[in-house]
């Protein structure tokens, strides 16, 4: 079997012109722009062009955005005094603190001083809890973007055998959850995970974050399987690459999504996405 390649871009184009029209409808009948504050700290080079991305990505769309680049060295209580006045600004609709921080900064601390109304990140503790229960407001943008490619190649996942490799915060466990929650049966692979082959070859959907590129070989797939590669790694000599080895698991897989141009524009679409529910929310709140 030779895959048919997803076309992450024309699915993200696609979201994101249905999501400009809701944008622009929301502000003809009700005078509201959706707004997103963007906190950047410190100069790690890959958040400085995610962050410019997700900014360039609201102007396309019609979503205001500020950006907050604040140094290295900024102390947990100025960061967390930014956040209690975005907080407090009803034309801040999502606020995203970009990850990594600086190691004195406590990430959880951070997360949870977001107001869970404009945590369009969706990793607030309640939001997480959302997923557990399977009614968060804002599933985290990656494994959302994720569920929107498959929804839009029909891919059925109810009683579906899905493997995750990569159990994180971001990715891996929440993707897992909105799975089970669609009622696949879903089995979580980590770096501790002996002979990995022999779960990825039950898969019939098999979504890879694992940050190891070509970490998926043709013989640890089965024939005819769904593969979404959510790795993002950069080789010493310049090339991106995913964690699924798209040579050998092309020539098995019946659809696959590259790297890049599969899920990366998507994690940005549904950024949007989140940043445009929270603020018809605030407008249905408003009555
Ligand atoms: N760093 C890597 N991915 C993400 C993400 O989705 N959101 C934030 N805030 N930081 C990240």
């Amino acid at each position: 079997m030779t895959a048919r390649i997803i076309d992450g871009k024309a699915v993200a184009r696609k979201l994101r012109a249905e999501y400009a029209e809701r944008i622009a409808d929301l502000k003809v009948r009700h005078g509201v722009v959706p707004g997103i504050a963007v906190i950047l700290v410190g100069d790690n080079p890959a958040s400085q062009v995610y962050v410019r991305n997700k900014i360039s990505a609201c102007k396309d769309t019609g979503i205001h955005s500020e950006l907050y680049q604040l140094p290295a060295d900024t102390p947990e209580a100025v960061l967390m005094a930014r956040i209690d006045a975005l907080n407090a600004d009803p034309a801040v609709h999502g606020i995203l603190v970009q990850l990594p921080l600086p190691v004195h900064i406590s990430v959880p601390n951070v997360l949870e001083r977001i107001a869970v109304d404009k945590d369009v990140d969706g990793f607030h503790l309640y939001n997480v809890g959302g997923l557990v229960t399977g009614n968060t407001v804002f599933p985290p943008c990656t494994p959302f973007g994720v569920q929107k490619l498959l929804e839009h190649e029909n891919v059925e996942i109810s009683g579906k055998n899905v493997v995750v490799v990569g159990a994180s915060n971001i990715v891996g466990k929440p993707m897992a959850l909105m799975l089970m929650q669609q009622d696949a049966t879903v089995c979580i692979c980590h770096k501790m995970t002996r002979d990995l082959g022999q779960f990825t070859r039950l898969a019939d959907i098999l979504v890879v974050a694992a940050g190891v590129p070509g970490l998926i070989k043709g013989d640890m797939v089965s024939e005819g399987v769904v593969v979404i590669d959510v790795g993002i790694n950069r080789l010493p000599d310049g090339r991106l690459v995913g964690d699924v080895d798209f040579e050998s698991v092309s020539q098995k897989a019946s659809l696959l999504s590259p790297v890049p141009g599969g899920v990366g524009p998507m994690t940005i679409t549904m950024l949007l996405h989140n940043t445009l529910v929270s603020a018809e929310r605030a407008v249905a709140a408003k009555g």
